[in-house]
């Protein structure tokens, strides 16, 4: 029975390709120049797709796909109950923050206002703080959301840090520790095992010689 691995579209995919390459599984065909939406792949029982980020959960919960790669992110917005999450790729690292504007005095209204494509995220991060929050949820740009006067802060990932500098933002807490994770439909895990934890213990291997590697000097 062959199976399916959903991909995320982007920075992700660039790194996760030659991990999967190491661990015996490549695409036919270069999934970062092509318009085509599945691949086949030098193991004959594993084809690719590549989606948004928020559509791998749902894939994977789904079913249609059996395991999927995407960034923690993702999972932690989309709920985390519906797959396992074996694996830690640790690629594509980054932090989901908080950030406003710099030196922003304290707002007037009682309720920050909170803008972010993140809401399941923001809201259980602000209401563990006690502290009330209006969302308004975004689809990109968050950067640009206080300098409109739309919100008094964001919820998004930070990499560099660059894109909130050259807006005028300081960072201000750190929500999560962000890379990218493999995850596994449930039933699949038990019905493929044979193809999955083979695959998994390749993908394990290949992190780990990566993580040498970048640790020599
Ligand atoms: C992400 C994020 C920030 C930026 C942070 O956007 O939303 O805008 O990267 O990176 P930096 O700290 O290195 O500047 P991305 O480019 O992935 O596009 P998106 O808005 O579609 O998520």
């Amino acid at each position: 029975m062959s199976l399916i691995i959903a991909l995320n579209k982007g920075r992700i995919l660039s790194e996760v390709l030659p991990l999967l390459a190491d661990a015996g599984i490549e695409s036919l065909e270069d999934p970062q120049q092509s318009r085509r939406l599945i691949f086949p792949t030098s193991h004959p029982d594993v084809r690719l797709i590549v989606v948004r980020s928020s559509d791998v959960p749902t894939c994977v919960e789904h079913g249609a796909a059996a395991i999927g790669v995407t960034g923690k992110d993702t999972l932690l917005e989309h709920g985390e109950g519906g797959f396992y999450e074996p694996l830690d790729l640790g690629i594509a690292r980054c932090r989901l923050m908080t950030a406003g504007l710099i030196d922003a005095p304290a707002p007037l209204r009682p309720r920050l206002r909170v803008a972010t494509k993140f809401v399941n995220v923001a809201r259980r991060f602000y209401s563990a703080r006690g502290q009330q929050v209006d969302l308004i949820r975004l689809g990109g740009a968050m950067e640009l959301a206080p300098l409109i006067g739309l919100a008094d802060q964001i919820v998004d990932i930070v990499d560099t840090g660059r894109t909130l500098a050259a807006n005028g933002l300081e960072p201000k807490e750190t929500v999560a520790e962000i890379s990218s994770r493999v995850v596994v439909n449930k039933a699949a895990m038990k019905r493929q095992a044979g193809l999955i934890l083979p695959l998994l213990d390749a993908l394990e291997r290949a992190v780990a010689l990566r993580q040498q590697q970048e640790a020599k000097p």
